[in-house]
């Protein structure tokens, strides 16, 4: 199963203050339901209940303390591997969505990261994890908003084909 980590970030590396994100900025959180439509989320009980259910997602809720819910789109699991296990034998896809200790515990795990950069310092007291040394920024998109953010894709080295290669491995541009 393919893991992809989406997250929003300050310049200041921080994700969150207590159970809120620590800013508003209009449109940003678009990016965040296109990719993510019709997909698998693996969430920390924390940000589950501080987020609530969004429609047309599946749920994997991680709580060691016996979260539960009755909510057929929502799953809860004690611990990241049972996730994990389970999951992949439901879908061939799923995002990390956080909060700080479910990015901390999969980043090495994930095969792209989708993150946004939010352009501006925060107070806060959850961060986002350091970017393992494995993966390099491959795409950034500037958004003018009330915010600015930038959209950035992070692939690990080995995951980048070279366009020259592409011919020869068969592959069309698109
Ligand atoms: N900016 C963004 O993109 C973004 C995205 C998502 C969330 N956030 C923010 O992140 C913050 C929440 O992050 P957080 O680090 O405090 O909490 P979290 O990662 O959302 O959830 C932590 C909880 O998940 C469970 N858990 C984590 N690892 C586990 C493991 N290995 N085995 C079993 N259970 C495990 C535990 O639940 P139990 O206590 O029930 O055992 C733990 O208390 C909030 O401020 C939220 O707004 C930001």
């Amino acid at each position: 199963m393919k893991l992809s980590l989406i997250a929003a970030r300050s310049e200041n590396d921080l994700i969150g203050n207590g159970l809120d994100i620590p800013w508003r900025a209009n449109g940003e959180q678009l990016l965040f339901k296109a990719l993510t439509f019709n997909s698998w989320l693996i969430v920390g009980r924390k940000t589950f209940e501080s987020m609530g259910k969004l429609p047309n997602r599946k749920f994997a809720v991680i709580s060691a303390n016996g979260y539960q819910s009755n909510d057929p789109d929502v799953s809860v699991f004690n611990s990241i591997d049972s996730a994990l296990e389970a999951l992949s034998e439901l879908t061939d896809h799923a995002f990390v969505a956080g909060g700080g200790q479910i990015y901390c515990e999969l980043i090495d795990k994930a095969e792209v990261l989708h993150l946004t950069r939010i352009h501006k310092e925060v107070e806060g007291d959850i961060s986002f994890p350091e970017i393992p040394s494995k993966f390099s920024r491959v795409f950034s998109q500037e958004f003018q908003s009330n915010i600015n953010y930038s959209y950035e894709i992070w692939l690990p080295e080995t995951a980048q084909v070279p366009v020259a290669d592409k011919k020869s491995a068969g592959m069309k541009s698109v």
